[in-house]
């Protein structure tokens, strides 16, 4: 009763969170794009900084940018922030339902000196909260741009290496996605916000004219901008044990999330005009030295050289005692009613035909079992490499 219930509110937060972040990354993708194309108004138009016409769904549609405001507070004003709350809010009850509920499944690293469930949990509210103390002291006290975008991508990759200590790599993954998407809503939040009511006030006070936006807000939209790909690839990660369940894993998170960073910075520069298609390159060359990295060792085919003599029924009782007492229709393991995403390998014939994804989970990486819950040793994870090479016979 209690998994069943723990699935339907994973699959609702899931849901709504996906939804809210698209509304969040959807508005934020379309303001930067807005932004950065307007052009002076020509004539020129009094505090109008920018124009852009648009046409969408069969009407033209005319922008004007009035940095300081148009002189008066408009009655009926938009703004943007229920999606990065929203957002932030579901993912934070979708981490707790999937990794603090289920901490020793999908939290915890596994092993000897594995953090406790419960030391884990801590260890990943702690994170979060240092997420945003480290980053907004660090805005404080650098005051030049470029060194403190080095100081913050040195510790976002700092981040991902070091979960990769504390938690599975799933949980690593996403803990270091986390540790961007609550630095981006801290900045919404904590400063963007309050600078915006600032500047209506001073409007209302009629000391617009001598306002200053200040460079802190400023460069922390700018963070915002390009955090926003690989956040999302960090989100979408956890359907790639090829990328978190590699020993250098943490190495591919950068060279993804500098692709991530590169693209937006290809897409920021069309947008203004001046389009440097050189960042689509890089972000490709990232991606590809991302692919050679994580290559298999096997994948020119060679296969291992003892593949003659395996003895399948080992194997067998490998599956069985490792795997099978959660990958059956009516699991052993506590907390189960059903196979895990449906994966069944309860007898021989089954694990062979999903051969393939055996290799993926438990001897190209140790995903599964996870938390290594079940103690498979290196030596049994060495007998299914082998048994896979040999052409998964069984018998
Ligand atoms: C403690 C229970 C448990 C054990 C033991 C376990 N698994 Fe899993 N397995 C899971 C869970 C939970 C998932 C879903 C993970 C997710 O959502 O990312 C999963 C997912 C998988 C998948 C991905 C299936 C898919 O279609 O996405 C494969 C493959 C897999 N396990 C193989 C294995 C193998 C091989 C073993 C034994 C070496 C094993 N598992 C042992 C719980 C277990």
């Amino acid at each position: 009763m209690e998994s069943y219930i723990a699935e339907w509110l994973h699959l609702a937060l899931r849901w709504l969170h996906v939804v809210a972040a698209i509304t969040w990354v959807g508005s934020s993708f379309y303001f930067n794009r807005i932004d950065r194309s307007f052009r002076p108004p020509v004539p020129p138009v009094d505090r109008v900084s920018g124009q852009l016409w648009s046409i969408h769904g069969g009407a033209i549609y005319n922008y004007s940018r009035y940095p300081l405001g148009p002189g008066y507070v408009p009655d009926r004003l938009k703004w943007s922030k229920w999606e990065s709350l929203s957002t932030w809010v579901s993912g934070a009850c979708l981490l707790a339902v999937v990794y603090w509920w289920g901490a020793s499944i999908n939290l915890v690293a596994g092993g000897a000196d594995s953090l406790s469930p419960a030391q884990a949990v801590m260890a990943s509210i702690a994170s979060i909260v240092a997420a945003w103390v480290i980053y907004d002291i660090l805005c404080r006290v650098i005051p030049s741009d470029r060194m403190l975008s080095v100081v913050i991508a040195v510790l976002v990759s700092l981040s991902v290496w070091g979960f990769t200590f504390i938690f599975s790599g799933k949980a690593a993954y996403l803990h270091a996605g986390i540790v961007m998407a609550t630095i981006m809503a801290g900045n919404v939040w904590f400063v963007i916000l309050p600078g915006q009511n600032k500047m209506l006030q001073a409007i209302r006070d009629g000391t617009i004219d001598t306002f200053d936006v200040g460079a802190d807000a400023k460069r922390r939209n700018f963070h915002n901008n390009y955090l926003t790909l690989p956040v999302v690839f960090a989100m979408i990660a956890a359907h790639f044990p090829m990328t978190y369940g590699h020993h250098y894993g943490w190495v591919a998170f950068l060279l993804l999330s500098g692709a991530g960073v590169s693209i937006r910075h290809f897409f920021n520069t069309m947008h203004a005009g001046k389009a440097q298609p050189r960042w689509i390159v890089v972000g490709l060359a990232l991606g590809l030295a991302t692919m050679v990295l994580l290559a298999p060792a096997n994948l020119t085919g060679g296969t291992s050289a003892a593949t003659a003599s395996v003895d399948v029924a080992k194997v067998g009782a490998v599956i069985h005692t490792r795997c099978a007492v959660c990958h059956a229709p009516t699991p052993s393991m506590d907390g189960f009613t059903e196979a895990p995403k449906g994966f069944v390998i309860d007898t021989l014939d089954k694990a062979a035909r999903h051969a393939d994804q055996i290799r993926q989970m438990a001897v190209a990486t140790d995903v599964m079992p996870p938390g290594n819950l079940t103690e498979m040793t290196a030596d049994e994870r060495r007998l299914l490499a082998d048994w896979i090479a040999a052409g998964a016979p069984t018998k």
